[in-house]
């Protein structure tokens, strides 16, 4: 089978990305990551695709500052570099800008985000000091098809993590990421079987036919 080709668009450490490289490179994800772009330069997820070979793409959000509507601009710009590397799914992993429809209408059901808590609570942003606040007993971690709202778009995967009484924001984080570079791979690997289905704002998955 010929490999899936993803694109990864990431602003920061970038350790799903790693995760998703480390499953491919064992062979347990049948996909290939076709480009990484980031709207950070000092983005370790750059470094990371450089140190594996995989081409990596800083893409300067203030080149678009002029226009009407910078954000889509900037969009177009991403779409024009993931079309030209013939990407077939979008992996945001830890993108943290506002996609708008200029990415999401080119990749409907073809754009994933993994989100650290259980959707639909705690979208947006300093996610544990939400749940840690909100006194919950679990967490856990969401992948999730993207559409316009912030975090939202059916669900296809969750792992639940317990929350401990003495957690900080910086051990619970800690506990959920272990689990988001397990939950990821699998469910690009269910994309890449073609097992994943939206019906009804809701994800399917399909048995695995052989
Ligand atoms: C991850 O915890 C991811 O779930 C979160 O950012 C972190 C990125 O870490 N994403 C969001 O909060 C999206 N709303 P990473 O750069 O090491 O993969």
């Amino acid at each position: 089978m010929i490999p899936l080709r993803l694109g990864v668009l990431a602003s920061g450490r970038g350790s799903n990305l790693q995760a998703l490289i480390d499953a491919i490179e064992a062979k347990t994800l049948d996909a290939t990551i076709a480009v990484v772009v980031s709207n950070k330069p000092e983005s370790m997820a750059l470094e990371r695709a450089q140190r594996h070979g995989i081409k990596g793409i800083f893409l300067d959000p203030k080149s678009v500052a002029g226009e009407a509507q910078p954000r889509k601009a900037y969009d177009q710009k991403i779409l024009e570099v993931l079309k030209a590397h013939d990407v077939q799914l979008v992996l945001l992993a830890g993108y943290m800008k506002i996609v708008t429809s200029v990415l999401i209408d080119a990749y409907q059901w073809h754009m994933m985000n993994i989100h650290p808590s259980l959707l639909p609570s705690f979208p947006g942003l300093n996610v544990q000091t939400q749940a840690l606040d909100a006194g919950v007993k679990i967490s856990g971690c969401t992948v999730h098809f993207v559409t316009e709202g912030i975090d939202e778009g059916p669900i296809i995967l969750q792992t639940g993590v317990p929350v401990n009484e003495d957690d900080t924001v910086d051990i619970l984080s800690a506990r959920i990421l272990e689990q988001e570079h397990v939950l990821y791979p699998h469910a690009v690997q269910l994309f890449a079987e073609r097992r994943l289905c939206v019906e009804d704002k809701k994800v399917r998955i399909l048995e695995l036919t052989s």
